[in-house]
């Protein structure tokens, strides 16, 4: 049995829709499950759950020997998840999947809150006892539809990056592919993976959303000053405009490139492409 946390989020329905494609036998552990019912399905196994709250870990993770751990951004996800592996010990799972950031931001010493959080609940994974896997991604696609009322409301996409930096991208629907695939085989103990399926730029994206729009969408660099200040009119809090700064900064300089052949590996199918991730999400962009 496969206990999945974050199984409502972005990522977390490609793994769930992949688990249930592959008829794997596992059961969500979630926050509320009326509303996980309503966003999985009466279908999917539900148990209530809290990664603020360690013994529901243990609790919901009874009978699973398989973890696949994914929590939202927070400034406190390093605690919860780290907490969170312990319970699963506790509770006798035997080896944990940990969806982690990029390559670029999980490091030791980084401005990156998020990264450098990462990389201490990797740390803490690689040292529990127990057998990991980590799945790093690339820039999830699906970032780009926070960009749907900026193209629906002044027909750009505006980015304090480059128009031409390669960046390595992914769809979380190959995300849940591949993870679904390294919790049901073996031969994962140990393992780290950068998962990028394609390398494209910003100006790639507004290429393929301006021919499936039928109307140019231009990309425009703005100053990282200008989209820090976005962040504070729409209320973010400072520790997450911090990590979202120093994220832009890295992209922008070009450290986020790079794509390999992993998600065609464990997922069995050539990685989505931007194309096609504008053709299945057109309805977000259109007025
Ligand atoms: N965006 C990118 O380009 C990118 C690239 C690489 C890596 N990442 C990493 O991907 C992760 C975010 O993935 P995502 O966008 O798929 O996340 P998301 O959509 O924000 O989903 C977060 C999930 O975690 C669950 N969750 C949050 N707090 C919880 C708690 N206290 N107890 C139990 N469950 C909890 C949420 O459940 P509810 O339904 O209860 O809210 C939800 O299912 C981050 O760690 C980020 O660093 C992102």
């Amino acid at each position: 049995m496969i206990g999945v946390i974050g199984g409502t989020g972005t990522t977390g329905r490609g793994v769930v829709a992949a688990l249930q494609a592959k008829g794997a036998d596992f059961r969500c552990l979630v926050r509320d499950t009326a509303k996980a019912a309503e966003t999985l399905g009466s279908d999917v196994e539900l148990v209530q759950a809290d990664v603020a709250d360690p013994a529901t870990i243990e609790a919901g993770l009874a009978g699973c020997d398989k973890l696949f751990l994914l929590t939202g951004h927070s400034p406190v996800m390093g605690e919860q998840q780290i907490s969170a592996i312990e319970a699963a010990k506790r509770a006798g799972v035997t080896h944990v999947v940990k969806l982690s950031g990029g390559d670029a931001i999980v490091q030791e010493v980084t401005e990156a809150k998020i990264g450098r959080a990462h990389w201490e609940i990797e740390q803490a994974l690689q040292a529990s006892g127990l057998e990991w896997t980590i799945l790093r991604p690339g820039f999830f696609m699906q970032n780009f539809l926070n960009m749907a009322g900026m193209v629906k409301g002044q027909g750009k996409v505006m980015m304090p990056v480059p128009a031409d930096v390669a960046i390595g991208m992914i769809d979380v629907r190959d995300t849940g592919d591949v993870a679904a695939e390294i919790l049901t085989s073996e031969g994962h103990n140990g393992k780290s993976y950068f998962l990028a399926g394609i390398e494209a730029t910003p100006s790639d994206f507004t290429a393929a959303l301006s021919s499936e729009l039928g109307k140019e969408i231009p990309f425009i660099q703005v100053p990282l000053e200008g989209a820090v200040g976005a962040m504070k009119e729409r209320g973010m809090p400072d520790w997450l405009i911090d990590h979202q700064a120093t994220l832009m900064t890295i992209l922008a300089e070009g450290n986020m490139g790079g794509t390999n052949g992993y998600v065609e590996q464990f997922s069995g199918h050539a990685p989505r492409t931007l194309e096609g991730f504008v053709k299945d999400n057109a309805g977000a962009f259109r007025d």
